[in-house]
């Protein structure tokens, strides 16, 4: 059974996607330093899946701390979700951004040599895009120029890839942009649970539905778009999950550097995805418009034929499927996960 180490597993993508490597018969090693998450997902995902994996507490940046996990486990592969992830906090804290973002995984890319590993899957994000022009983004689209310290990272990372990837064509590396992820475990054990006020439009509204926050501000309704709001490819996050499974199983087939978008495809707006949840749950959201956010696009979503034809993967749930899951989890977590 091959060992995968996941640096950030107990986070909000990371959690669902133990869980989805447990089910396809992989052995995760997660690391998380639980600066964003909670110990009490661990039991959680022991419930759904009836396996507790090996967790070590640690901060990717801790050469020491990381190199131990090296040596006390046969690692077979990496999945680095392990970053700082908001992007309005990143333009107040570059340093911390960079600083973090940047070091955890060059810190892993070091000790993957050291202890010869030689598959790593890189949590990268749609904002490596920039202002694009023309939608919807394909894989070789031209990155850079990301609105923020965030996505500068996830832009300065892939580049390190690259590179690393040309001095090393021993090492199978998979870059994955996401989209915007959504959506819950249908359990309602596991979900989107950020620390204080959401940044994110769907934990925001999830939040708003259960009276936890009283408003949801619509930042803009001037954008060239049919409705005037921002339009996003919101992917639910067991679809997210499964596409790194299947990226997984691509690197062991010795694929070398490989880098796939992993979205739905669409683009919905964010009038579209309130009116969305409002009827797949029946509840009503209260709505004030707001200007224009600082940094943010009019329209952002993926062409994902390419992880189809090489991975036979595609997102199978629905943007209702993510509204139902995402009330689900807010009702079972009125106060997040404790
Ligand atoms: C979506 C839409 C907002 C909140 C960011 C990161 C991206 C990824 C996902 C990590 C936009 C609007 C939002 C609100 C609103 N994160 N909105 N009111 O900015 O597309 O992407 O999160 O990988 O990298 O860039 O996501 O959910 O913040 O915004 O109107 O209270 O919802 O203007 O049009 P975004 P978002």
């Amino acid at each position: 059974m091959s060992n995968i180490l996941v640096n950030g597993g107990l986070g909000f993508i990371g959690s669902e996607t133990v869980v989805a490597l447990i089910n396809s018969g992989y052995n995760p090693i997660v690391v998380d330093d639980l600066s964003n998450s909670k110990i009490a997902v661990l039991d959680r995902i022991e419930t759904i899946t009836g396996k507790r994996p090996t967790f070590i507490q640690a901060n990717c940046t801790d050469y020491a701390a990381m190199d131990k996990v090296f040596t006390e486990n046969k690692i077979d592969g990496i999945i680095h979700f392990a970053a700082f992830k908001a992007v309005g906090e990143s333009v107040q804290k570059p340093i911390e951004y960079y600083s973090n973002n940047l070091k955890s995984s060059l810190t892993t890319l070091e000790l993957m040599k050291k202890h010869g590993v030689r598959n790593f899957i890189f949590s990268s994000s749609a904002t490596v895009y920039g202002c694009a022009k023309e939608m919807p983004l394909y894989e070789n689209n031209e990155t850079g120029d990301a609105t923020n310290p965030y996505g500068e990272t996830k832009v300065m990372n892939e580049r390190i890839l690259v590179d690393v990837a040309k001095a090393m064509p021993e090492l199978n590396i998979a870059i994955l942009r996401y989209f915007n992820p959504i959506g819950a475990h249908p359990s309602g054990l596991l979900g989107e649970d950020p620390n204080g006020i959401p940044n994110n439009l769907m934990p925001y509204i999830s939040q708003v539905s259960i009276g936890r926050l009283p408003c949801l501000s619509i930042f803009g309704d001037d954008y060239p778009t049919p409705d005037g709001t921002g339009i996003r490819d919101y992917i639910h996050v067991l679809d997210l999950a499964e596409g790194h499974v299947a990226a997984m199983k691509k690197l062991e087939s010795n694929s070398g550097l490989v880098i796939y978008n992993l979205g739905t495809g669409k683009g919905t707006s964010v009038k579209e995805l309130v009116k969305a949840f409002e009827d797949a749950n029946g509840v009503k959201i209260p709505v004030v418009i707001k200007p224009r956010r600082a940094g943010d696009v009019a329209e952002n979503y993926a062409n994902c034929d390419k992880a189809f034809k090489e991975l036979g993967w595609k997102a199978r749930f629905t943007i209702v499927d993510a509204c139902r899951d995402s009330y689900n989890f807010q009702k079972k977590n009125p106060k997040g996960i404790e």
